[in-house]
């Protein structure tokens, strides 16, 4: 009881604290800014590329790896298609070259090649030749390094 009253007297104080923050921190750094959600996309990708190396390295083995390969795989296309509205008009700043917003069109070409190089990932996932999908891996961080070099700083 007395834990609850003590909880409820901290919101207005939390509340206050949070308010304070857009001001103390750089906009693009702020958790609703276009800067901060690409980021998270991006590190997620990483992440999810990982855990499908580690399969494919036998580090990890799931008791069924088509269907995990191909879930992951999933996640990798879902936010690949979606790069481009990471990247809306006047966000610039973090690591993006300005050359994104000049060639948008390149840019956009560049996550389209990331979706078709994982989807090509996935269409070996799904026949479960993990061997297979280890060699389109290259494909898919060649996919990275293709935009990460003319678009990342
Ligand atoms: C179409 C272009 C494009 C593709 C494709 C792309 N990225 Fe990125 N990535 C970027 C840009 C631009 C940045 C810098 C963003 C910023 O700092 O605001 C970035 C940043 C990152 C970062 C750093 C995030 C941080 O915390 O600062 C990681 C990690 C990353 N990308 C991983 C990947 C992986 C893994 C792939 C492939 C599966 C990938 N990216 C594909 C454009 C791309």
């Amino acid at each position: 009881m007395k834990r609850k009253a003590a909880a409820f007297l901290l919101v207005p104080f939390i509340a206050a604290l949070t308010a304070s923050q857009p001001a103390l921190l750089h906009a693009e750094d702020a958790p609703d800014s276009p800067q901060a959600l690409r980021k998270a996309e991006m590190e997620f990708m990483k992440v999810s590329l990982g855990s499908i190396v580690a399969v494919t390295k036998g580090d990890v083995k799931p008791a069924d790896p088509a269907d995990f390969l191909t879930r992951r795989a999933d996640a990798l296309y879902g936010v690949a298609r979606n790069i481009p509205t990471l990247f809306p008009e006047g966000s610039e700043g973090g690591k993006a070259s300005a050359d994104i917003w000049k060639d948008f069109d390149g840019f956009t070409a560049k996550a389209d090649a990331l979706a078709v190089a994982v989807a090509d990932l996935r269409q070996a996932a799904s026949t479960d030749d993990v061997a297979a999908v280890g060699d389109k891996l290259k494909a898919v961080g060649g996919a990275c390094g293709a935009c990460h070099k003319p678009y990342r700083e």
